[in-house]
């Protein structure tokens, strides 16, 4: 079975997701609505661990990065198999926590993680803290020895690999706000301030060079540069790096201008990726590194689609016609924030020929509050349900309560069967944190 076998469309033109039809849920759960394919998220977590398990030996952990989407189901998916998860926050974690994660297979990232925060991950026996700044270490080095642990570290260094994808998710160019340059010896200087720590064990290096990319050459560049890094590090000092993170950002398709990969193109980037550290390890005379990776947007990206229905639709004659939804924005930012492109279908005639080009609005009151500009689509009427695919990703994850709407609630669906893995949300849980001082209440 591939990734994407249950998401189709049927023989009536409806669309299906996890043996279900997205227009039912519609009507038994409501819209706005994500919707995540249980089978789909396993089936890459597991072509992900198969690789490393029979092309190295068994010798690395696939990290769910669950900045992609969070939930306490989601760790409750990774735990079961058997794979790690990488958290950004102590938030991640609490919830990773909290679905009964096993801590020791996660790894807290992020460029200024608060002094709480790195507290919570060493209460928790966190596997380890992927080290950003040297206030982080001394800081995490005086909470360990506190506590009297010493804390397994990987340093987050930069191989100045630039891959071509939007320039926000760039982040291991050589002006990026995370982890230390290669090239102008930061990283090989920090790696000597580390060893010396002496409640911290440097463990190896980490690096992700971007997201949403397709050319496995990027990998393999950072891969080699990364390699290359270790053995110079080893030459000048005799430390030799155990353990490789090399990060996430393999591409997924939001639409026909990207490429549409099966669970063996994954598996390919893996085997790719593995040969080359291979080779690297043999010629430096190095030992094959513990290997990590870190994808998050190709496990759950294609996995979930959002279902909306049509409130509302003003044609501007040869101008623009605008399709209205129940959401917007404030379940899915991303074409606010980085004019990304989406596949929308209407759920209940998902066949039918398309005939126009809409772009849908969102319902907060901003003029960019879009998710999708000049899309095809058949001729929408007001109570259709909308779907827009590959929703899995960065989209619940980056929801908010903008003009206090409610963040979507979530299903899980599996063979027909629909559950809640995130509730939907009250007026009363909106005002929930709100305190009205006592001089400016009323009589
Ligand atoms: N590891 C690290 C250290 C990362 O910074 C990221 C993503 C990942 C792993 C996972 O990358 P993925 O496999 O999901 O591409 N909000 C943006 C994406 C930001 C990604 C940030 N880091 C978006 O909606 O496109």
């Amino acid at each position: 079975m591939n990734q994407r076998d249950t998401l189709k469309i049927n023989v009536d033109g409806r669309l299906e997701i996890g043996g279900i039809a997205a227009g039912e849920l519609a009507k038994e759960f409501g819209t706005p609505l994500y919707v995540f394919d249980e089978a789909h998220i396993r089936n890459m977590m597991r072509t992900y661990k198969k690789v490393i398990d029979e092309e190295y030996g068994g010798n690395g952990l696939v990290l769910y990065a669950s900045k992609a989407f969070s939930c306490e189901a989601i760790y409750a998916i990774a735990a079961s198999e058997g794979i790690g998860v990488d958290v950004v926050s102590g938030g991640e974690l609490y919830t990773a926590v909290q679905a009964g994660f096993p801590a020791e297979k996660a790894y807290m990232h992020g460029n200024n993680k608060l002094p709480s925060e790195l507290e919570f991950a060493l209460d928790s026996r966190i596997g380890a803290v992927v080290v950003d700044s040297r206030t982080e270490a001394d800081r995490l080095d005086g909470l360990a020895r506190k506590k009297g642990v010493v804390q397994d570290v990987l340093l987050r260094i930069n191989p100045g690999v630039e891959a071509h994808t939007h320039a926000f998710v760039q982040t291991a160019r050589t002006d990026s706000k995370f982890g230390f340059s290669v090239s102008d010896g930061t990283a090989a200087q920090m790696t000597d301030y580390l060893i010396k720590k002496p409640n911290l064990r440097l463990c190896g290096y980490h690096c992700h060079i971007g997201s949403q990319i397709f050319e496995k050459q990027s990998f393999v560049l950072a891969a080699n540069k990364v390699m290359d890094f270790i053995s110079q590090i080893k030459k000048s000092t005799g430390y030799e790096a155990e353990r490789l993170n090399i990060g996430g950002g393999f591409g997924v398709w939001y639409n026909d201008d990207d490429p549409k990969l099966q669970l063996s193109d994954y598996a390919d980037y893996l085997k790719t990726l593995i040969s080359a550290v291979k080779a690297k390890a043999k010629e430096h005379g190095l030992k094959e590194p513990f290997l990590l990776i870190e994808p998050g947007r190709s496990i759950v990206g294609e996995a979930g689609i959002t279902l909306y229905t049509v409130g509302a639709i003003k044609d501007i004659p040869g101008v623009k016609k605008y399709v209205a939804i129940d959401g917007g924005m404030f379940d899915n930012p991303r074409y606010a924030l980085y004019q990304s492109k989406y596949t929308v279908l209407l759920a209940d005639r998902a066949n039918e020929p398309c005939c126009e080009k809409v772009s849908i609005a969102g319902k907060c009151c901003e003029s960019g509050d879009l998710i999708a500009v000049d899309v095809p689509l058949p001729e929408a009427r007001v109570g259709d349900v909308l779907a827009v695919l590959t929703t899995g990703a960065y989209n619940y994850s980056m929801a908010s309560n903008y003009n206090r709407n409610f963040v979507p609630p979530a299903v899980l669906v599996k063979d027909g069967k629909a559950e809640y893995i995130i509730k939907p949300q009250t007026y009363a849980d909106l005002v929930r944190n709100d305190v009205i001082p006592k001089r400016l209440k009323q009589g």
